[in-house]
């Protein structure tokens, strides 16, 4: 069985995320579910990075350990990716005694190998960012990353050689045309990283002591990012006694991050990896960030919000339908309550919901809910039956390509030749007439074929919809192979109650 490595980026532990902490989580749930439906043995990591100076301070403040700190907020996350139906294999916690233990020893080997060396640091340093910065790549005096006050840093501190790997990078990067994508992020990477030069990296701290302590010299504890990135590799047990995930599952097939994380995995984690004499992932992909009234999302702007009021409100399918399908994967996108209305509306309620429900209703009115096809064709099925029965290959294209929504717009380009084609059949005028019968029950067989053959390719984004699809179908006919030929729905049997699959919103109640 063919394998899929997939992972996000592991989360500093908050206690309040928002709805852009969900995207990232949401779009891999949802390819990793998608790779598990086509048949593959699929790993999918994410976590929480628990060590640095930002937490320790904020532990602080809150006059408790950063250990309490991080324990009394990792449950956070947990419980919001369970009300978003984030069904990953592993959590992660980089303070989890393993992934210390192999952070430890990874560290040694660089060393020891003349990788890591010591000197002084006198530099930049971003706290909220975790981030080095020298004093030219400064934005108006601020944080390029963030836009927040650096203060100045002056420490013994060891040092990853970094620029060693800079050739090895670039050729790499030139070799492998996917490394990096999108290709906006692979150019800037190249331009304005690569090319003018790497400087090696400051890997330890000592003016806080919240981090693993490097085993030879304690006073310094190890930098967050290198703590951080290495989990890719500690959570398939590598350097430990139990390394079978680590032979099996790497190198990674995708490392999903947001885009102001893009240089972290791209340059500093494949010197890590070349150093280690480790394979690189296939694929990095940066997206873009989901932004309220043009502006990114916080607790200070005021247009913070827990997503589970949300989740609560619109239902777990909707903000995971309305993340993947709004934004095209790469780009910015914006996120608002109208527009999430507008959404869950035309293409749930309207073009999926409304349809099951009609098609639900005419089963039970004209046949009682049996499930009949007496192959009365018509040349008009072909076109609907077509498309469904390839539909599955241009949702794999599109999957293959990451455009999401794309492929989640084929999926309803079968939904909406649906509806019309109900328009055009009439079957409530073929209804009026027993000569008729046939007919009818053939155009009703094709209508509930197709919610089958649609909601299999649409369980790995919307899975609470697709179970109550199933339900109402009453079918156990949903592996991924029966949707690449049309007649997979059970005939004799008798289909389920009609129940609405979405309600509607009312835009102006919304405002
Ligand atoms: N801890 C680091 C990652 C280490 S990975 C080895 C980190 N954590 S984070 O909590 O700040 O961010 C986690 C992810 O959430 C990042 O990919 C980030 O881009 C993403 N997002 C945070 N805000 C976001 C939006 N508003 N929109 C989309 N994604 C956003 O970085």
């Amino acid at each position: 069985m063919e394998k899929f490595y997939i992972t996000t980026p592991i989360y500093y532990p908050s206690a309040n995320f928002h709805i852009g902490h969900c995207y990232t989580t949401i779009i891999a749930d949802s390819i990793a579910r998608y790779n598990k439906l086509i048949g593959k043995d699929v790993f999918f990591l994410t976590g929480t990075d628990e060590h640095g100076e930002k937490i320790q301070k904020k532990a602080e403040i809150e006059g408790i350990s950063p250990k309490e700190y991080v324990d009394k907020i990792v449950e956070n996350a947990k419980d919001l990716w369970k009300c978003l139906d984030i069904e990953y294999t592993k959590f992660i916690r980089t303070t989890d005694e393993y992934h210390e233990e192999a952070v430890k020893k990874i560290f040694n080997k660089l060393y020891n190998q003349g990788d890591i060396y010591k000197g002084e640091y006198e530099g930049l340093y971003c706290t909220p960012c975790e981030s080095f910065w020298t004093e030219t790549q400064l934005v108006d005096g601020k944080c390029p990353d963030c836009g927040r006050d650096v203060h100045i840093v002056k420490e013994e501190s060891y040092f990853f050689r970094l620029s060693k790997y800079q050739d090895r990078i670039l050729d790499y990067i030139s070799n492998h045309p996917d490394f990096i994508q999108p290709e906006s992020r692979k150019n800037e990477m190249i331009n304005n990283f690569l090319k003018p030069g790497l400087e090696d990296v400051c890997v330890s701290r000592t003016t806080f002591n919240w981090g693993i302590p490097i085993t030879f010299d304690p006073k310094h504890v190890v930098y967050v990012w290198i703590d951080a990135l290495t989990n890719y590799i500690t959570a398939l047990g590598y350097m430990s006694e139990d390394d079978t995930n680590f032979k099996k599952y790497w190198p990674a097939n995708l490392h999903l991050v947001g885009k102001e994380i893009v240089r972290f995995h791209t340059i500093i984690w494949p010197a890590i990896l070349m150093a280690l004499d480790l394979p690189l992932p296939e694929k990095i992909f940066g997206h873009g960030w989901l932004i309220i009234d043009g502006g990114k999302i916080s607790k200070s702007l005021g247009n913070y919000k827990d997503p589970r009021e949300y989740i609560d409100k619109f239902g777990s399918d909707s903000i995971r339908y309305f993340s993947l399908r709004e934004v095209p994967f790469g780009n910015d996108g914006s996120f608002s309550v109208s527009s999430l209305i507008s959404r869950i509306n035309s293409d749930l309620a309207n073009i999926l919901g409304n349809l099951l429900n009609r098609t639900i209703s005419m089963s039970k009115k004209y046949f009682n809910g049996l499930i009949i096809n007496e192959k009365v064709y018509d040349k008009i099925d072909d076109d609907l039956i077509n498309y469904a029965e390839n539909l599955y290959k241009i949702v794999d294209n599109n999957m293959n390509n990451l455009h999401i929504s794309d492929a989640l717009e084929s999926i309803f380009e079968l939904l909406r030749k649906c509806n019309k084609y109900i328009d055009e059949t009439t079957p409530w005028i073929l209804a009026k007439n027993d000569e008729n019968k046939g007919r009818l029950g053939t155009v009703l067989y094709n209508l509930l074929e197709c919610l089958r053959i649609s909601s299999i390719l649409l369980s790995p984004f919307i899975p609470n919809t697709s179970r109550e699809t199933f339900k109402q179908l009453n079918t156990k006919n949903i592996s991924y192979d029966s949707c690449k030929k049309f007649g997979g729905l059970e005939l004799g049997s008798y289909v389920g109650e009609p129940k609405p699959l979405f309600k509607r919103f009312e835009l102006e109640e919304e405002k």
